[in-house]
C-alpha cells in the first residue's frame, strides 16, 4: 500500500495536485477538508454553533450522511465553519479513524491512496511513503480563489474579502493546539507562488519517483 500525504494552507492547490496524482497512479483520493466542511455545514444547518463542542461532535458522528458533492460545501463561509469545528480535538478524533482506514484500505481495491489536508503527514499518516507540503503567498492564493469564483470581472472589494478570510483561516489553522497546520519534518516543501499546476504536478512526480 502506497500513501501520499499532501498538506498545505487554504487555496494552495493541494486538492488539484492530489487529484492529479491519484489519477496518474490510479490511487484513491480523499479530500479530508471536505470532511471538516461537512461537519461545519451540518452544524450551521442544524442551527448550532461551530465553536460548541457538543454541536460539532454530534455533527461529526453523522458525517457519513452528508453529500460530499453538495456545492454549499465549497463556499468560503463553509470553509470558515470547517476551520472552527476543526479546532475541537474531539471532532478531529472522530474523523481520525475514517481517514486512517481510507489510507489503509483504499476503496475500489486501489494499490494506494492520496490524502490531502492539514495534518496528513504529521498526524493521520505519519508513516506515509511520500509527504509534500505545498504553499504559496497568501496574496497569490487569494487571487487564484478570486479568479476561480468571479473570473476576470470580479470587483476589487471581493478580492480584499477573500484575502482577509484566507488570512483569518491560516491564522486559526496554524495556531490551534490540536494538529496545527505545519510541515512534517520529512515533508518536501513545494512553493507554488510562481508555478502553474502542471509545473507543480511535474515537480511532485519527480519528488515521488525519486
Ligand atoms: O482544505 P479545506 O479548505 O477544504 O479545509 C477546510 C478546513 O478544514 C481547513 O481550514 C482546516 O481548518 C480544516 N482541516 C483540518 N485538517 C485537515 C483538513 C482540513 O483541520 N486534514
Amino acid at each position: 500500500m502506497t500513501v501520499i500525504a499532501i498538506d498545505g494552507p487554504a487555496a494552495s492547490g493541494k486538492g488539484t495536485l492530489a487529484r492529479k496524482l491519484a489519477a496518474h497512479f490510479d490511487y484513491a483520493h480523499l479530500d479530508t477538508g471536505a470532511l471538516y466542511r461537512a461537519v461545519g455545514l451540518s452544524v450551521l444547518r442544524a442551527g448550532g454553533r461551530t465553536d460548541n463542542e457538543a454541536d460539532a461532535v454530534a455533527a461529526a458522528g453523522k458525517v457519513a450522511e452528508v453529500d460530499l458533492t453538495d456545492p454549499e460545501l465549497r463556499t468560503e463561509s463553509t470553509g470558515a465553519a470547517a476551520s472552527k469545528v476543526a479546532a475541537i480535538p474531539a471532532v478531529r478524533q472522530i474523523l481520525l479513524d475514517y481517514q486512517r482506514d481510507f489510507a489503509a484500505h483504499p476503496p475500489g481495491g486501489k494499490a494506494g491512496a492520496v490524502l490531502d489536508g492539514r495534518d496528513i503527514g504529521t498526524v493521520i499518516c505519519p508513516e506515509a511513503d511520500h509527504k509534500i507540503f505545498i504553499t504559496a503567498d497568501v496574496e497569490t492564493r487569494a487571487k487564484r480563489r478570486f479568479l476561480e469564483i468571479f473570473g476576470e470581472d470580479g470587483a476589487p472589494d471581493e478580492y480584499e474579502i477573500i484575502l482577509a478570510e484566507l488570512r483569518e483561516r491560516d491564522e486559526r489553522d496554524m495556531n490551534r493546539s490540536a494538529a496545527p497546520l505545519k510541515p512534517a519534518e520529512d515533508a518536501h516543501l513545494l512553493d507554488t507562488t510562481n508555478s502553474d499546476i502542471e509545473a507543480v504536478f511535474q515537480k511532485a512526480l519527480s519528488l515521488i519517483n525519486g
